[in-house]
């Protein structure tokens, strides 16, 4: 009998997750493994739901934001008896390995998985946080980082305009891979993360300053994990001349078609999450390390911390003069 790859995708949706249960499915099946997608992330273990993935069911949906098995937050899955359930779900269904698609909290959860089953567990880093370790890039990041880009080069025509200052807060959670990056392609005059926390009065002299270069619009990129960005833009509002006004770019950020290298990492992704399987390597997860594809233990993935590196913070300081 052949043997099977379950797929799951888990937490927060990310643009490209479908491309890879495409390529995990295709390259799965050109390997000779029968494939099976568990639907609404762990919940799909703990209720014994899924799909059968054949090359065709996952034809039409590489430009797909989203997850075409659902996905959730699964506190269940955590509690007493949840990770059993699960490993007695992949028994009776014979899987041989699952491949986990999600970010550092479905890592946690396939690690805990890990312990108590024989199938292999292998992960693939996917969240526009971009904040697994291990991993250069997560499936999902370039996308939002774009999608985040194009909304905010809208709002700096209107901040040219009116002579504004916008605080634009994006996701990321606890990180700021996310407003670091989106912040240096705006050209934003300030980036706020949490890993780099500036006082509201090193705020406003900046953008003091800038006002008296003659600069008198200004975007300040906010990761939600640095604060209170309403309670910021109050605050600019009443220690600044200018007219401020927050905009929070919101879940917008996690959906829309991935894009091309979203797509493609997802597709490289999936094919060495594969051979891994293949070689019989589980409580793994892939990743990209100075552009390889590369793999790393899975406990590591899910536990550390990834480096964020505060020194572009410096670059986008200076070429926002
Ligand atoms: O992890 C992705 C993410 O979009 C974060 O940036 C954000 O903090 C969180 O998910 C929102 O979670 P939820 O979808 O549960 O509201």
């Amino acid at each position: 009998m052949a043997k099977t790859i379950g797929i799951v995708t888990s937490g927060g949706d990310a643009p490209g997750m479908n491309a890879a249960i495409r390529a995990v499915t295709r390259v799965g099946h050109s390997m000779g493994f029968q494939v099976i997608g568990f639907e609404r992330g762990w919940d799909g273990l703990l209720t014994n739901t899924f799909k059968k993935l054949i090359p065709r069911s996952v034809g039409g949906i590489i430009q797909l934001g989203g997850t075409m098995l659902h996905t959730l937050r699964c506190p269940a899955f955590e509690q007493a008896g949840g990770v059993e359930t699960g490993a007695e779900t992949l028994r009776l269904n014979n899987v041989d390995a699952l491949v986990v698609i999600g970010g550092d909290g479905s890592f946690r959860g396939a690690l805990e998985l890990g312990k108590k089953t024989d199938a292999l567990m292998v992960g693939i880093p996917a969240t526009i946080d971009n904040d697994v370790y291990g991993s250069d890039e997560t499936i999902g990041f370039d996308t939002a980082v774009n999608t985040a880009v194009g909304i905010i080069d809208k709002i700096r025509d209107t901040a040219i305009s009116h002579e504004r200052i916008f605080i634009v807060e994006v996701m990321g959670r606890k990180r700021g891979f996310l407003a670091l990056e989106v912040g240096m392609c705006v050209g934003a005059e300030v980036i706020l993360v949490p890993e780099n926390p500036l006082e509201l009065a090193e705020i406003v002299n900046i953008m003091d300053d800038n006002s008296k270069k003659g600069k008198r619009a200004g975007i300040i990129v906010a990761a939600e994990g640095f604060g209170d960005s309403s309670k910021l833009a109050q605050e600019m509002q009443r220690q600044t001349e200018s007219e401020v006004r927050l905009s929070i770019l919101g879940y917008a950020q996690r959906g829309g078609s991935p894009t091309a290298r979203s797509r493609l990492l997802a597709s490289l992704f999936a094919e060495r999450a594969v051979e891994l399987v293949c070689e019989g390597k589980g409580s793994m997860a892939v990743g990209l390390q100075k552009g390889a594809i590369t793999s790393i233990e899975l406990e590591k993935a899910a536990k550390n911390k990834k480096p964020l590196d505060l020194r572009l913070l410096k670059v986008a300081e200076m070429l926002s003069i």
